[in-house]
């Protein structure tokens, strides 16, 4: 290492280094309309009007979470957000919620250009609702071979989420999908997601081939969140290790994952399927109402955590990346500093390079 790079070519090497990171995103930033290819991920109870608005107008794209919202919610919270921003931003639906054909139908109406279908493989339904209505279609690849059959049915984008992100969850980390998806896949842009928490990452996605991130915990503890104080400041005390996903106890009764905090309620949640698999062996429950019962344990515990701030028993989803949160700050300081981050890592390349 040279001891400093002398000020003369320091500030070459910054602007080279911008108009890199530019180059690099540039197929994000024109997917998505923004400055920054960096889409707050959709959090349910948390990715509401302001967050998803102050994440679009820092230059971003927030991501609005439908999550179990009627349609007639759903057109509000849109048309508020709509009020508090005049920048791009998209809605989350889940495919498996009843009223799809109606919340797809109210985010068309309402000039949504971008519609992201999680928590499964849309419909060939829901795809051509989405497309027909002129919004461009988002869907995650949760392996190769669902990317590209999910390009082939006609995603313009993607999301690939490791399984270090928060809320519910896949098995396999971002090192992998990344490795195993952004070499084959060239029809659209792909946004990577899950872990992460600063710009040198994202950037060492983006020279793999991806076009931006998405990052949902870094956002769930921004100044804007309306998140419960209690919520944010169990971010900012957290380590990586502490967002564990949640554990089945018995195979008999599958537990879907969802990587969140550890705290008293991940113990009761251990307590209640020993219980509940005792009461089904004792011929207390049918096996479907033992699984009902072990269902509807978390029900309600992401909003008792979120705006009651409950801690102790509610839901503290959150990625690995909740080790990176350190204090609670803006968005726009939030995405300012990713950017700044890899700024430098390429700028440094470049001071490094250039000739005395
Ligand atoms: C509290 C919380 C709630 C979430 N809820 C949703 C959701 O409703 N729908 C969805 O598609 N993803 C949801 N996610 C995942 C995020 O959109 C995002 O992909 C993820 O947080 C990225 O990983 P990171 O947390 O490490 O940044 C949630 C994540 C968190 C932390």
């Amino acid at each position: 290492m040279p001891p400093e790079a002398p000020l003369s070519a320091a500030e070459p090497a910054r602007e080279a280094a911008r108009a890199q990171l530019e180059r690099l995103w540039a197929r994000g930033r024109d997917f998505l309309g923004c400055e920054a290819a960096i889409m707050g991920g959709a959090m349910s109870w948390l990715s509401e009007r302001n967050l998803t608005a102050a994440i679009s107008n820092a230059g971003g794209f927030g991501v609005l979470a439908c999550g179990s919202m009627t349609p007639d919610l759903l057109e509000r919270e849109i048309a508020a957000t709509q009020a508090l921003t005049d920048r791009p931003f998209g809605v989350n639906l889940i495919t498996m919620h009843p009223q799809l054909d109606d919340l797809i139908r109210v985010t068309l109406a309402a000039g949504v250009g971008h519609v992201v279908l999680a928590g499964g493989i849309p419909s060939g339904g829901a795809v051509r609702a989405v497309k027909d209505g002129g919004a461009k279609l988002v869907c995650f690849a949760p392996a190769l071979v669902l990317a590209k059959r999910l390009v082939r049915t006609g995603a313009d984008a993607l999301v690939i989420e490791g399984n270090e992100a928060g809320g519910h969850i896949g098995p396999v980390s971002l090192t992998v999908l990344a490795q195993e998806i952004l070499p084959h896949i060239r029809e659209v842009p792909i946004f990577v997601a899950g872990g992460l928490g600063r710009g040198e990452a994202i950037l060492a996605y983006l020279e793999m081939g991806a076009s931006g991130a998405q990052l949902g915990t870094r956002f769930a503890a921004a100044a804007e969140s309306i998140a419960h104080p209690n919520f944010k400041q169990a971010f900012v005390r957290a380590a990586a290790r502490d967002a564990i996903p949640s554990v089945q106890l018995d195979e008999r009764f599958p537990v879907i994952p969802v990587r969140g905090l550890a705290n008293d309620g991940t113990k009761r949640f251990l307590a209640h399927q020993a219980e509940t698999v005792r009461r089904y062996q004792a011929g207390e429950l049918t096996k479907e109402a033992a699984q009902l019962e072990i269902e509807h344990f978390w029900a309600g515990a992401l909003r008792r955590a979120v705006i009651e701030g409950d801690v102790e028993t509610g839901s503290l989803m959150a990625g690995q990346s909740v080790g990176l949160v350190t204090s609670v700050q803006p968005v726009a300081a939030i995405i300012t500093e990713l950017v700044e981050q890899a700024v430098a890592a390429l700028a440094s390349r470049h001071t490094i390079a250039t000739p005395l």
